[in-house]
């Protein structure tokens, strides 16, 4: 159920063109994990999420693979899906550079 949720919000994001649907934008030269851009501050969606998981050619339906990863932030909110951390992602001290863990 879960995933067929996700399925739905990502054909949505789809059909509407892919905008990134976010709160405060995530600006070139950060790294962020996937769960801090849907933070407060930032506020991205999932819908947003999955759009650049999907568009990496990852498996959008998978949490881990939204939210335990490092996207680079690009202009105008744009967020490109990087890689996957094994072992969880870290928002570093030197905020807002993400590392993944050891
Ligand atoms: C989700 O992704 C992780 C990391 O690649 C993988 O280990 C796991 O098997 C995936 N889960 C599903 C349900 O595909």
């Amino acid at each position: 159920m879960v995933q067929f949720t996700s399925a739905i919000l990502a054909l949505a994001a789809t059909i509407t063109g892919a905008q990134a649907a976010f709160k405060t934008a995530c600006t070139f030269p950060y790294d962020v994990c996937g769960w801090t851009l849907t933070n407060n501050v930032y506020g991205y969606d999932l819908a947003t999420l999955q759009e650049a998981a999907a568009a990496a050619g990852q498996d959008a339906g998978n949490g881990t693979i939204l939210f335990d990863t490092i996207y680079n932030c690009h202009a105008d909110g744009v967020i490109i899906w990087n890689h996957h951390c094994d072992h969880g992602c870290d928002a570093s001290l030197s905020v807002p550079n993400a590392n993944c863990r050891a």
